[in-house]
């Protein structure tokens, strides 16, 4: 068939319904929508999405269809099992509802992209007569372990025992390997289930991230939040102001993403840890986790710190203040923090973060890995430590020249001709010859 771009070429793109999912997929949509597809992102309606930035709406089209559950609670709210199988059998009966309007409104559906966590929805897209390809939204490397797994060729190591060998990657212990593989009583066991069954029929590749706004690479900043949908509402213009008020590469940035919550203990840890380093500090502490904080914490740091419920976070990780961003290891968190040249302090929780920080600290060499003690604590010595090592250390200067050289790679990547922008190329080729 003919390369025909445009309106005419309608896609749907399936974000699985959670921040850390949203958004880059949402990104992957507009990088689709400026290749001249028609793209439609199809949200979970029980979603409190909030929808900022007009250039938004305007490359794309939001949808949201019915999940099972009410507006407002959402999946990070809720048992993941339970919300599964109820979203498993109402989102497709309103999908197949959504394509049959489209194609009554005279732009048919052509082809559907979906989160690689909801893998069964490939034979739900081809029971609709379609055909539709997964995005994965975590890192290769962890994917590769899952296979690996999966294929009986990984053997996980005991506590404190050797360390394990994959092609291309480095040796690997098992607080670097994804907790899901190690922990099987941990909270996902369906998920990790549903993604290794599905690894195992192996689809052909591309590998077309960073999905980071080019404009942000660049450090022209938007007026907007580019990222555009969120579930939390950030607090945009404190932070702005706040950081606008500091010097050059002197504030922490801090933030554990959309699920992770910390113990008690681990908070009180963080919070003095951040206080001893005695740098300034901008810290993300969802409405969730602020009853965690040392009494009498705002009052004794108020000159140092600012602790917001939600941030911008792709504008204040650009803002030429902040120096070191301490974070969970979030994919997302990690790329963008990659992508705009800023030093970590990984503090992985679960899931794929003790394999991305394992790479912050040994591969890339952007950034420190804490280490936790005996009881499972990062203690506030050890927090300030490595804070001192990002931020003024000897190691900081390897770390800041590499942090530079990953920007410019990410930048290189994306921009016209790139490889990610190239392997995108052939992805909208491809599927619009199909
Ligand atoms: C999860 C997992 O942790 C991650 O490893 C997996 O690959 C995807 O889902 P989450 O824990 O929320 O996501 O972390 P992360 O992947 O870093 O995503 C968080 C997103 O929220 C980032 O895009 C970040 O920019 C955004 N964010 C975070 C904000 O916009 N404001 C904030 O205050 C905090």
């Amino acid at each position: 068939m003919e390369d025909q771009r445009g309106e005419e070429t309608h896609i749907l793109t399936i974000p699985f319904p959670a921040q850390g999912h949203i958004n880059p997929m949402l990104q992957l949509s507009k990088r689709l929508a400026s290749k001249g597809l028609k793209v439609t992102l199809v949200t979970a309606e029980s979603n409190p999405i909030s929808i900022q930035g007009e250039n938004l709406t305007s490359s794309i089209k939001i949808e949201s269809i019915p999940d099972g559950f009410s507006v407002d609670a959402g999946v990070n709210v809720r048992n993941f099992d339970e919300y599964i199988e109820r979203f498993k059998v109402v989102f497709p009966q309103n999908l197949a509802k959504l394509i049959k309007k489209h194609e009554v409104s005279g732009y048919p559906v052509k082809f559907i992209v979906y989160d690689s966590v909801i893998p069964w929805m490939l034979d739900v897209v081809r029971g609709f007569g379609l055909d539709g390809a997964p995005f994965f939204t975590q890192a290769w490397a962890v994917n590769a372990i899952y296979y690996h797994f999966h294929q009986g060729t990984l053997k996980v190591p005991s506590e404190g025992g050797s360390l394990v060998s994959l092609p291309s990657m480095p040796p690997l212990g098992i607080n670097d390997l994804p907790s899901f593989i190690c922990d099987k009583t941990g909270a996902y066991p369906s998920l990790l289930n549903v993604i290794l069954n599905w690894m195992a029929t192996r689809f052909p590749i591309k590998t077309i991230g960073p999905v980071i706004p080019s404009i942000y690479l660049d450090k022209r900043l938007p007026n907007d939040n580019d990222y555009g949908l969120s579930l939390f509402k950030p607090k945009s213009e404190t932070c702005k102001t706040w950081l606008d008020s500091k010097e050059i590469n002197s504030v922490i940035y801090v933030s554990f993403g959309s699920l992770s919550a910390l113990g008690e203990e681990q908070m009180e840890e963080l919070a003095y840890g951040l206080k001893r380093s005695n740098n300034f500090f901008l810290w993300v502490v969802r409405e969730s986790e602020t009853e965690k904080l040392p009494k009498n914490f705002y009052e004794e740091t108020s000159k140092k710190g600012l602790v917001v419920s939600w941030s911008p976070q792709l504008e204040v990780l650009a803002h030429k203040s902040v120096g070191c961003f301490m974070t969970h290891c979030g994919w997302n968190s990690t790329l963008e923090a990659l992508s705009l040249g800023v030093p970590m302090v990984a503090m992985p929780q679960w899931t794929d973060q003790t394999t991305n920080a394992k790479y912050v600290e040994d591969v890339w060499q952007v950034g420190v890995r804490v280490r936790v003690n005996e009881k499972g604590i990062v203690t506030r010595e050890e927090i300030e430590i490595c804070i001192k090592e990002v931020m003024e250390g000897e190691r900081s200067k390897n770390i800041r020249r590499n942090s530079e050289k990953w920007k410019e790679s990410a930048k290189e990547a994306v921009n016209d001709g790139g490889s990610s922008d190239e392997n995108l190329e052939e992805f909208v080729t491809q599927l619009l010859s199909s």
